[in-house]
């Protein structure tokens, strides 16, 4: 049988806040990761991601290069961030200058096995389970569906 060239999951290079709590196997390198954070086992969170204060990242979630996470987020199970849209037919592979950011706000909350593509999302969002976010989302309120549209508004006075 041959040998394959075998990568072990790691948390290599990440600057860490203060009282994070990370429930692993995890995958982090080269992230930021704020005060207050839980991060639960296999999530991967790949190089130059910032994740801000009090936030949950929930198993089985990606979130990939190129995206920053505000303050008070909570990330569903299986969140899979996206910044390769495969716009030249296929994927970009090692060229950078194909993929895109996603910027999300504060008090946002992903729901479990949404997929965001490369997006601005503002602060006091809620994504519905299974969205599929295409779009920018400039007001505060609840999106469902996919592609993800708005269902309602939300109390954001907190
Ligand atoms: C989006 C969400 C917050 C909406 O909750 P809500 O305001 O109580 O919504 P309702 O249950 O009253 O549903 C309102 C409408 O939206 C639809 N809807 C609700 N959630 C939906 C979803 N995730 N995707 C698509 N449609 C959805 C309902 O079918 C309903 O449609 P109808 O009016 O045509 O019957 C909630 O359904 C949701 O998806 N939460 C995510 C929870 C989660 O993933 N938690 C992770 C930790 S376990």
């Amino acid at each position: 049988m041959e040998s394959p060239a075998l990568s072990i999951v790691s948390i290599n290079n990440v600057q860490l806040g203060k009282d994070v709590n990370i429930v692993q196997p995890v995958n982090l390198y080269g992230c930021t990761i704020g005060n207050n954070c839980f991060i639960g086992p296999f999530v991967e969170i790949q190089k130059n991601v910032s994740i801000g204060n009090n936030c949950k990242i929930q198993s089985h979630t990606f979130i990939c290069e190129l995206i920053t996470i505000g303050n008070n987020c909570f990330i569903g199970h299986g969140v899979m961030f996206i910044n390769d849209l495969f716009q030249k037919g296929g994927p970009a592979g090692g060229n950078k200058e194909l993929w895109k950011e996603t910027h999300i706000g504060n008090h946002v909350s992903i729901g479990s096995n949404a997929t965001i593509l490369p997006v601005i999302i503002c602060d006091h969002v809620i994504i519905g389970a299974g969205a599929v976010v295409t779009r920018n989302i400039e007001k505060p309120g609840i999106y469902v569906g996919n592609p993800a549209k708005f269902l309602r508004t939300i109390n954001t006075s907190f």
